[in-house]
């Protein structure tokens, strides 16, 4: 099975057998910032983005690719991002905050989220972002009130799409909690057609994510533009990653053909095309290294590394399917589960993986754990949140430091 290929691209193995990220060596990376430990291939992520921008810039050049940094929301993730010219999204005032001191410029950063608050909208109207997204009515009575000058806003459409994926994850469908339906849609943009504040600039959909097919997504083109012409379309993110052996998404070109395609038959050929992927950004380019702390024979076999469920809730919210390797014997064993260190059952990082021969201290590589793990990391049981490593050409720097045992007291008062 290509398990090398659920790492990040260029990984490696070692002489002596151990698994080299961006050129470091696994045990090197251990020894130096401890473990549980986020692994990203900086080089990987940059081309990702590259790829992104390239191709949907080449089929739809009056376009732009938007982060959806919920993935992976870090300082030195925005300063990334906005260094290949990217745009943002941001949910919430948190994210924009970071994604300012990163460096995006503020024109560049789209403001998401189903219920904003006077502080999330002021924040946002205050630093001049370029377009926030109208989720409900409420939302333009708020920028009615807090903006003074011009600001440029999207609504927020209920495609009426199903995709098929994890409950939790699916945004487009009737009922969801996401957006207008078609008819307040419309009346949200009579609305803002006769606002002379808040400019309406046009339309976003988001069909949910981990999505592997691209037809839904692509569909949600032709229900943006059912609601009108428009400036912007923005179509939201949702491209699917593989996260174990059976799962094939299509390739990001597939998946902007697609959508571009389905563009030319729907918008007008003068509107401006956003994408926001975020998972598929992401996910490949990080992993998750752990080391063994435990293993208790029997039926199953289970065992249990320094993190779990703190670091990588993935599995416990939508159950996603990670594999895993021993650093240093890569592939191979007999099948096993890889549990965490947390207080629940739920707290199994895989059910059934073949590891071999895991003894205690060994390193446990989790791969394709680049989106949605850091984001969501939690101190549960009093976990310190893990560092953020970022690798380049065999050199290795953490961009955010683990946390301590001060971190998980600092907000207590006497
Ligand atoms: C509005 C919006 N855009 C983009 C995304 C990114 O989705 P994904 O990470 O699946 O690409 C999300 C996340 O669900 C979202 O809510």
């Amino acid at each position: 099975m290509d398990l090398l290929g659920l790492f990040p691209p260029g990984t490696t193995v070692d002489a002596d057998g151990t698994l080299m990220v961006a050129g470091c060596r696994l045990d090197h990376l251990a020894e130096q910032f401890g473990t549980p430990a986020y692994i990203v291939d900086e080089r990987a992520l940059r081309e990702r983005a590259r790829e992104f921008s390239a191709e949907l810039g080449s089929r739809w050049p009056n376009s732009r690719v938007v982060f959806a940094s919920k993935a992976f929301p870090c300082t030195a993730g925005y300063r990334l991002m906005a260094s290949e010219g990217l745009g943002v999204d941001v949910a919430g005032a948190g994210e924009l905050v970071m994604a300012l001191a990163g460096g995006v410029p503020a024109n560049d950063i789209v403001l998401h989220g189903n219920a904003k608050s006077d502080s999330d909208l002021q924040m946002a109207v205050e630093a001049g972002v370029g377009e926030v997204v109208v989720d409900n009515f409420d939302d333009i009575d708020r920028l009615e009130r807090l903006v003074t000058g011009e600001q440029g806003v999207l609504v927020r459409l209920i495609p009426g799409i199903r995709a098929q994926t994890h409950e939790a994850v699916a945004t487009g469908h009737d009922g969801s909690k996401f957006g207008l339906s078609a008819a307040d849609a419309a009346r949200a943009v009579e609305r803002l057609r006769h606002s002379d504040r808040l400019r309406l600039d046009g339309v976003h959909v988001h069909v949910g994510s981990q999505i592997l097919d691209a037809e839904p997504l692509a569909k949600a083109a032709e229900a943006a533009a059912a609601l009108g012409d428009f400036d912007v379309y923005d179509l939201g993110g949702g491209l699917g990653v593989r996260y174990t052996y059976n799962e094939h998404p299509p390739s990001v070109a597939e998946y902007v053909g697609a959508l571009t395609e389905a563009a030319k038959a729907h918008l007008p050929s003068a509107a401006r095309i956003l994408i926001e992927p975020g998972r598929a950004m992401v996910a490949r380019c990080g992993i998750t290294l752990y080391r063994v702390l435990t293993v208790k024979h029997g039926a199953p076999t289970f065992v249990a590394v320094d993190g779990g469920m703190a670091d990588n809730l993935e599995v416990s919210l939508y159950g996603q399917r990670f594999e895993a390797t021993i650093a240093d014997r890569v592939g191979g064993g007999a099948v096993v589960d890889l549990v965490g260190r947390h207080c629940e059952s739920g707290d199994r990082l895989i059910a059934g993986v073949p590891l071999d021969d895991p003894k205690v201290g060994d390193l446990v590589a989790v791969p394709v754990t680049g989106a949605y793990c850091m984001t969501m990391a939690n101190n549960y049981n009093g976990a310190l949140r893990p560092p953020v490593v970022f690798c380049s050409d065999g050199s290795a720097r953490a961009v955010q430091r683990r946390e301590t045992y001060e971190d998980l007291m600092r907000r207590d008062l006497p």
